[in-house]
């Protein structure tokens, strides 16, 4: 699938983030001068809705898009959604200077190489990163496994729903910093969604993905370690570590169990990035942290990483630079802006810019 054919800038697409706790979806009308959010919402998942990657429950969540979309009004019906950074494979390559069309095939003969699966069994994309010495080009191939993809596809599907473009949330996640943050396009950045069961990871400077990865660890760390230590249910501990993170005071034991958990996420992305970057080659230093994600809010969170990584930590705020249409809550605004950023990463989206796998 071509995205030059599939979208024009006037056409309205509705961004739809499916998360593990919510589904949040986002409208803009990128007709005025600077974008305009016109939609902004999210609908708590009762079930789980996925089985490691796949959507698995893809009743349930068609049911629960189709709710969100009918209680926030929406008429469009295609739809921009993301693959879950776990789901995605990712490799840097050169090749040797060529057309898009000749790329193309190239990357799917070799690809087979290099990528940890069966060929016939994902689909393949790419995104030319830049140009690189000796006529050649910097490439990053995207794989996600057929059943993955599909999983998303049926269920837009089964809301009678349309999808228009599949991106991955580390790209959304970079598209929202570059459009919020242009005067820090020229630092290496490293941006971190913190979810409920994983964090994606990108960095990313001058415009270009220099890293994306993710890892097992996110809001759901703190709530299970709260869950087995103070012998509670997902819902009491996941409500204690709320009144928690709000400042309010919760027993001593409790306390303790979210202060050591705090400081072992913390601890945790620190390593993790600098295993990530290490591995990576990197010469240079990561100048800033960008954090979002509904994990992101934990209270204390952000001063550990902070201090762990010795790397300045900001909130990312992903309304920054978009102005809203007239009737919105402020304050709901900026209460559920940091899990809304992949969702208004995706409300971005512009033809061409980004990857997203064939055959959608
Ligand atoms: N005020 C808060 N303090 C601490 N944690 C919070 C707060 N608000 C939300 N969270 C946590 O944020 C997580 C949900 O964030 P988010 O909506 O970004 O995840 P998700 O997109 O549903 O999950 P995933 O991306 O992992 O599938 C939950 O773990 C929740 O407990
Ligand atoms: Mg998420």
């Amino acid at each position: 699938m071509d995205i030059m054919k599939l979208l024009g800038r006037s056409e309205s697409l509705v961004a739809v983030d499916f998360g593990s706790t919510a589904i949040k979806l986002v409208e803009l009308n990128m007709r005025s001068s600077r974008p305009t959010l016109t939609n902004f919402g999210l609908l708590p998942l009762d079930e789980d809705i996925y089985s490691g990657n796949v959507i698995t429950h893809g009743d349930y969540a068609s049911e629960q898009l189709l709710a969100l979309l009918e209680a926030n009004s929406v008429d469009d019906k295609r739809i921009v959604t993301a693959m879950p950074g776990p789901s995605v494979f990712t490799k840097k390559i050169k090749m040797d200077k060529m057309d898009l069309e000749e790329l193309r095939t190239n990357i799917q003969f070799e690809a087979g190489s290099f990528i940890p699966h069966n060929i016939d069994a994902v689909q393949l994309d790419f995104h030319v990163l830049g140009e690189a010495p000796g006529n050649q080009l910097d490439i990053l191939v995207v794989a996600v496994k057929n059943e993955i993809i599909d999983g998303v596809l049926d269920c837009i599907a089964l809301a009678g729903l349309e999808t228009a473009i599949v991106d991955v949330d580390y790209f959304a996640l970079q598209n929202i910093f570059e459009f919020n943050y242009p005067e820090h396009l020229s630092e290496t950045v490293a941006l971190i969604d913190i979810g409920s069961r994983f964090s994606s990871i990108c960095i990313c400077r001058d415009g270009g993905t220099l890293f994306t990865g993710d890892m097992s660890i996110g809001g759901n760390t703190i709530t299970e370690e709260l869950e087995t230590q103070l012998g509670l249910g997902f819902d009491e501990a996941e409500e204690l570590k709320k009144q928690a993170s709000a400042g309010e005071q919760v027993e001593e034991r409790a306390q303790q169990v979210i202060h050591e958990n705090v400081e072992h996420v913390a601890s945790e992305f620190n390593r993790q990035l600098s295993f990530f970057w290490s591995a990576s080659g990197a010469e240079e230093g990561i100048d800033r942290i960008f954090l979002t994600g509904g994990g992101s809010l934990m209270k204390g969170l952000r001063e550990q990483i902070a201090e762990q990584t010795g790397i300045e930590t900001l909130f990312l705020d992903p309304l920054k630079e978009i102005d809203c249409e007239e009737g919105f809550d402020e304050k709901y605004l900026k209460e559920l802006s940091p899990v809304m950023s992949i969702g208004l990463g995706l409300s971005l989206r512009e033809p061409g810019d980004r990857i997203l796998p064939e055959g959608v």
